[in-house]
């Protein structure tokens, strides 16, 4: 049996839909910001129940024009786990901005809510937390310190779309949140493209001129921009796999939930443990992340197998090359550095089986029997 990782090639196995929508739109050429972006910003919007969506060229950009808008650039410090992808750091380089690093919690493996105030000082402008791997972050616990101590929140949502404290959505605590279209999130589309969401109306605004070169009108600009459109072709795909969003996220957490079952025992207790996650939250397993021993050993069974599981990283942030001159050292972040020792992603798409699934955990299984 094979049990591969990417869903990509089931996903668009029928495109008829999307090639029609494409030939109508061949009809108008609204090709960027045109209709369909339109119904897709208002679709994303809804969905997520913020007042403001705004599509941009990626969900780096999401974090980085949002950054901007409200202010973060050079001199400030941001606040940011040290484990997740290089995106979110780079997104705070690009503004200007240096980013101070808070370990992860062991757990959830999100930001340490109770190490944030200590990395707070005179320069702190922001925090930019991430809802890693589709696990919500304890957003009212990050949002009543940012009060307290005059902070924007910029949640990266980028593996979280679907995510939900409570009844609401991830990216609608903080002052606004970036989500990627990367083909492999589950809203996804044909190429790079991100979106922001808001409840802010002068920020919306803002953002809506900045990613056009911060014109007004074709005649005037209001202030310096870039060019960070979400081309309307993408719209177009976004808007179809947008209706299977919910049926997608519902199967990922049915995997993510068998595996739970099968996995968290007493025989496998000594090798392995499952995501940890809050029963009134949703997380939407974009990765279903398990921390193993002997990982190599366990990943060639698998690959021998069939299974292709994959490292969600290997390496953190403050230990890449990159990251040099804030001058960290191994040890510095150790539930960072244990994950990234330890952790390993199963296949978790919503294109696999219940019988891949179960194969799966019997090659686990056999593995450290
Ligand atoms: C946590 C996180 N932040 C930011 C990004 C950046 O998104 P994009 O690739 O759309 O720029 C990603 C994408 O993989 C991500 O996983």
């Amino acid at each position: 049996m094979k049990v591969p990782f990417s869903f990509l090639t089931e996903q668009f196995s029928d495109p008829e839909p999307i090639f029609e929508s494409i030939r109508n739109f061949l009809k108008r050429c609204d090709f960027t910001l045109g209709e369909d972006l339109l119904e897709f910003e208002k679709k994303y919007a809804t969905y997520t129940g913020a007042k403001h969506a705004v599509g941009v060229g990626t969900g780096t950009d999401a974090l980085s024009l949002s950054l901007k808008m409200l202010g973060v650039g050079a001199g400030d410090e941001v606040i940011t786990p040290p484990n997740s992808f290089f995106a979110t750091t780079g997104a705070i380089v690009q503004t200007g901005a240096t980013p101070v690093f808070v370990d992860a919690a062991a757990g959830d493996l999100n930001i340490d809510v109770s190490q944030i105030e200590a990395a707070i000082g005179k320069k702190t402008k922001a925090i930019v937390p991430v809802h890693w791997a589709g696990c919500p972050a304890d957003m009212p616990a990050i949002m009543a310190l940012a009060k307290k101590h005059g902070l924007f929140v910029v949640e990266d949502a980028c593996q979280a779309l679907g995510a939900r404290i409570g009844g609401q959505h991830v990216g609608t605590f903080g002052d606004a949140a970036g989500f990627s279209c990367h083909p492999l999130k589950p809203l996804h589309v044909w190429g790079d493209g991100g979106v922001i969401i808001t409840n802010s109306d002068e920020l919306a605004e803002k953002l809506r001129l900045y990613r056009n070169h911060g014109m007004e009108d074709r005649d005037t600009i209001r202030f310096w921009g870039v060019n960070s459109r979400f081309d309307n072709l993408h719209a177009i795909v976004g808007n179809y796999v947008f209706e299977t969003l919910d049926e997608t996220i519902e199967t990922r957490i049915a995997h993510a939930t068998r595996y739970d079952a099968a996995l968290d025992c007493k025989e496998l207790a000594a090798h392995l443990e499952v995501p940890k996650r809050t029963p009134e939250n949703r997380h939407v397993f974009h990765l279903y992340k398990i921390q193993v021993k002997d990982r190599t050993g366990l990943l060639e069974h698998l690959k021998a197998a069939g299974v292709e599981a994959k490292i969600h990283y290997p390496t953190p942030l403050h230990l890449q090359p990159a990251a040099t001159a804030l001058g960290h050292k191994k040890g510095d972040f150790p539930v960072t550095e244990n994950e990234a020792a330890h952790t390993l992603t199963l296949p978790c798409h919503q294109y696999l089986s219940s019988e891949q699934i179960d194969y799966t955990i019997e090659k686990v299984r056999q593995y450290y029997a």
